[in-house]
């Protein structure tokens, strides 16, 4: 397999974690022990993506569609997010990372939604990594948002930059690359909008297994499509 090409990393990266509940099932451990190592390979996705020279990373960590779970999953992966926050606060700023959110965190227990607002201002002007996390985020609810936020403003016609200002995700590029894993091929409800012309790719690998390897993988294959965006290929002179 050719070596990564440096000059053509992803931009901005989309993960779906997914298969943490199995991974947990697997090994007849309560899926909240599934979720608690997705934290872990976040953790170890975030600095090698960083490593790798990936700039935007966004994170679906809880769905619009995720409340139908038992309350128990629910807080536990609520209380894991404000764990991790709280144990890299000092971190992200040190190492000026900016947190960016997506979904309507208002929503959530007050002291992880005050967290999140606290920790996106003191990083909001960093510009080094972007981790963006998607926390009660759906990508349909976003734009319907987005419509009401320009009916709102009295807009009677509009231009895709008014429309994608109006996106959570305003502030960052579209995605490049989507990761998806755990061996479901979908986008469920993630970044319909922003994903127009990302590149997907989907691995069996449960979440919490995810790690270096498997992003590097991704991204090679990432580099490996030819991406044209509507136009014909450019042929080499
Ligand atoms: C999908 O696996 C995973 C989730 C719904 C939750 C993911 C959340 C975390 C890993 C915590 C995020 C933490 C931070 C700091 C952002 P699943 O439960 O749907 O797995 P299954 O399909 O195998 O049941």
């Amino acid at each position: 397999m050719f070596k990564i090409d440096k000059n053509k990393i992803p931009y901005h990266v989309g993960i779906i974690m997914d298969g943490n509940g199995r991974w947990a099932k697997k090994r007849l451990l309560p899926r909240l022990a599934g979720h608690k190592a997705g934290v872990d390979a976040l953790k170890r996705v975030t600095n090698a993506a960083r490593e790798l020279g990936i700039k935007e990373l966004s994170f679906f960590a809880f769905s619009t569609e995720n409340w139908q779970r038992d309350k128990e999953e629910v807080d536990g992966i609520f209380d894991l997010v404000l764990k991790h926050l709280k144990e890299n606060y000092e971190r992200f700023i040190h190492d000026k990372v900016k947190i960016t959110t997506m979904g309507d965190i208002s929503k959530l227990p007050k002291n992880l939604y005050e967290l999140l607002v606290d920790v996106s201002n003191k990083t909001k002007h960093n510009t080094e990594f972007i981790v963006n996390i998607g926390l009660n985020y759906g990508s349909r609810s976003e734009i319907i948002r987005a419509c009401n936020n320009l009916i709102d403003k009295g807009k009677k016609n509009i231009t895709q930059q008014d429309f994608i200002n109006e996106l959570y995700t305003s502030s960052l590029k579209d995605p490049d690359l989507i990761i998806r894993t755990s061996g479901e091929q979908r986008l469920s409800n993630f970044m319909l909008f922003q994903s127009a012309y990302s590149e997907l790719y989907f691995t069996k690998t449960y979440w919490p297994d995810f790690n270096k390897k498997h992003l590097i993988k991704a991204i090679k294959d990432y580099q490996s499509r030819d991406r044209r965006f509507g136009k014909i290929k450019q042929e080499k002179k």
